[in-house]
């Protein structure tokens, strides 16, 4: 990637995937908690259950993560954007005046997620300025709230799409699994 135009192209290109957002949780070596707001999570595989994420190296929390062996995964919910602009702010204390609970592997544990995935690290792989984090889910809980989306840089609400009116077994753009 050569200049600055060809690298901010490639990041609004990146930028038309829309993904959900995340925040990762685990704990320092001295039991502090650490989080992080993460949109590169992903699922991998059913069995064993694995899912992945990437980290910046340049992160503070890029030790942490890599040492502690367990992450917490927080699927968040519609109307959590607060928390996620929270969780993007580096080296700020996250944690002041929210309340947490420690699972049995010492990650975080928020009580208000979309979907919530409690996993212990079974690989890390080189991903340029970024690590992918891969982890086995030991724990997950989900609730019924609509998830909160990232799209081009800016947090969005999931619509589904009315498909009454089109043909049964016409071709669509959204394919055979939705
Ligand atoms: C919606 C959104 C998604 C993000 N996704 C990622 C991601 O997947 N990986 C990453 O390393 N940083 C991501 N970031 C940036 C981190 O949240 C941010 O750099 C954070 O401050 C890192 O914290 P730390 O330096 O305290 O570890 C994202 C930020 C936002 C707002």
């Amino acid at each position: 990637m050569s200049g600055i135009e060809n690298a901010r192209a490639f990041r609004k290109a990146l930028g038309a995937f829309a993904t959900g957002v995340t925040i990762v949780t685990t704990r320092d070596a001295n039991g502090e908690p650490i989080g992080v707001t993460a949109s590169s999570f992903n699922s991998v595989s059913l069995d064993p259950p694995l899912v992945l994420w990437s980290l910046a190296k340049s992160s503070l929390s890029r030790q942490a993560f890599s040492d502690s062996g367990y992450f917490a995964v927080h699927v968040l919910a519609e109307g959590q954007e607060h928390m996620a602009d929270r969780f993007a702010r580096s080296g700020e204390d996250k944690f002041a005046g929210l309340d947490w609970d420690h699972c049995e592997r010492g990650s975080p544990l928020f009580n208000d997620f979309a979907a919530r995935f409690e996993c212990q690290l079974v690989h890390e792989y080189d991903g340029g300025d970024h690590v992918i984090l891969v982890g086995e889910v030991n724990r997950f809980d989900t609730k019924d709230h609509p998830p909160l989306l990232y799209h081009g840089g800016s947090y969005g609400q999931f619509r589904e799409l009315d498909r009454s009116a089109e043909e049964p077994g016409k071709p669509s753009l959204t394919g055979p699994n939705s």
